[in-house]
């Protein structure tokens, strides 16, 4: 991938903390599907200082993220008997369809609540954030080379007609969904029910926002724009994430057999399924979801800032107004702070480097202000979904495909993900024999 930066460098980015980059999030198509500006791509002001205390406070705090625990369990569940089915019958499985799958239904149950599957509207919720994700996240020319912008004449008017129409699919699904909840809440209201603690505990996003709408100010436009960034920032970033562990491991047997052995040895013998309590203990499995966002972070180039403020980096001037594009993929690469960068778990070892906005050198989910606000939820979906898939199953390639043949090319975007699908076959693993395997100590492989 070519280093598209204007800010590149571990040391550019070190050299903008002492000189903070006071930056705010501008895309040209922060308008894209709503009439509202998304938080993800709202300039920095009043309405994203609003929107974002919202979201931190109400929708993605680590008790809400572990209130959800029994759901992604469910939902995890539902994943492994399909898996099983293919198994009965020896088909190969599209690994990245299937994570793609769970981690929208994941945000789904989130967002809706529990009877997000009603009428399909989890499938037209799915179809709608592929659309999305292409509309949005595709290379946007005008972004890269302003100058061409008006040579884009037609393209242009193709895309904001494919635009409106999304907008409007958009725009019909939740209107029909937060009308519901308003209806209920209506009508609990009435019989004066007013759920037990549990039950507010779990309340979806909806719920929670409609009962602060008031307090922070906010349109029914901005619910619906809140939501649109959840269903899109939350699904792909999570199931690629996923996939690309899978290919690693698939490429790397010896790492797999080491993961099995962790994630087998410390979920109790005989459980059918491994449990977000089980996890707590499992080093290996953490260092490997660690290690894949360092050599393949989901959005590559973050999400594109501008500068508010002129500022020094490595004796270039950056005036205030430029647009900055951080390369987090190559600052994550780069030899200088790694060993042998390009190695999975091989290298020098991501475990002791905080990849949560301290350490400049590994910024999968940003850093600063305008960091993902999202990280405990993905990570808490990838982390149950990845023990899973390696607990209850071993995995093959379908036949005569060996390791070196998996295909490593990508599609760029916003977020990258694979050209190539990765098709495995599953083998169900019998939790009730004893993991043959020993565990070893170390992080590294
Ligand atoms: C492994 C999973 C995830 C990764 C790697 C990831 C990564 C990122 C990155 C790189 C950014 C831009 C940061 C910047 O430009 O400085 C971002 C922003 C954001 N993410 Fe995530 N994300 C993940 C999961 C989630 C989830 C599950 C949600 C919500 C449910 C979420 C919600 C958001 C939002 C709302 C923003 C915009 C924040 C703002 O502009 O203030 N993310 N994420």
């Amino acid at each position: 991938m070519a280093a598209a930066a204007s800010c590149s460098s571990a040391s550019a980015l070190s050299r903008a903390s002492s000189c903070p980059p006071r930056t705010q999030r501008r895309r040209s198509c922060a308008h894209t599907t709503t009439s509202s500006p998304r938080v993800g791509f709202a300039p920095y002001g009043k309405h994203w200082r609003q929107v974002r205390k919202l979201v931190t406070a109400h929708l993605l705090t680590a008790k809400k993220v572990h209130s959800y625990h029994a759901a992604r369990q469910e939902e995890v569940r539902l994943v492994v008997a399909k898996l099983r089915e293919a198994a009965a019958v020896g088909v190969g499985v599209d690994i990245g369809g299937a994570v793609n799958a769970f981690a929208n239904d994941i945000i789904c149950r989130a967002v809706c609540g529990k009877f997000f599957r009603e009428e399909g509207r989890n499938r037209l919720f799915r179809e709608l954030n592929h659309v999305t994700t292409i509309l949005v996240a595709g290379f946007n020319m005008e972004d890269y080379f302003p100058g061409f912008a008006s040579l884009l004449g037609v393209f242009t008017r193709f895309r904001s007609n494919k635009v409106s129409q999304t907008h409007q699919r958009w725009d019909m699904l939740l209107e029909e969904i937060i009308s519901d909840h308003e209806r209920r809440k209506t009508f609990e209201h009435r019989r004066g029910a007013g759920g037990d603690d549990d039950e507010q505990e779990e309340s979806d996003f909806i719920d929670m926002m409609l009962s602060v709408q008031q307090k922070y100010g906010i349109t029914r436009d901005h619910i619906k724009a809140i939501l649109m960034d959840m269903f899109e920032a939350g699904t792909a970033t999570s199931s690629l994430v996923l996939e690309f562990a899978m290919v690693e491991l698939m490429r790397n047997p010896h790492l797999m057999a080491k993961l099995q052995a962790e994630v087998r040895n410390k979920t109790p013998k005989g459980h059918e399924m491994v449990n977000e309590e089980n996890l707590s203990s499992m080093v290996y499995l953490r260092a490997v979801v660690k290690e894949t966002l360092r050599l393949h972070p989901p959005a590559p180039l973050l999400v594109p800032h501008q500068s508010m403020a002129d500022c020094d980096i490595d004796g270039y001037t950056i005036p205030s107004g430029t647009r900055v594009i951080i390369n987090a993929w190559a600052i994550s690469r780069d030899p200088k702070s790694w060993e042998k960068p390009e190695r999975f778990m091989d290298g020098g070892s991501s475990a002791d480097i905080n990849f949560k906005g301290k350490d400049f050198e590994f910024t999968p989910f940003g850093a600063g202000r305008r960091m993902c606000p999202g990280s405990n939820f993905g990570l808490a979906t990838i982390n149950i979904m990845l023990a899973n898939l390696v607990y209850c199953f071993d995995w093959m390639l379908p036949g005569g495909v060996e390791k070196e043949d998996i295909d490593m090319a990508e599609v760029f975007g916003l977020t990258v993900h694979r050209k190539e699908k990765l098709i495995l076959v599953p083998k169900p693993h019998d939790t009730f024999a004893h993991p043959v395997q020993p565990e070893a100590g170390s992080m590294k492989a």
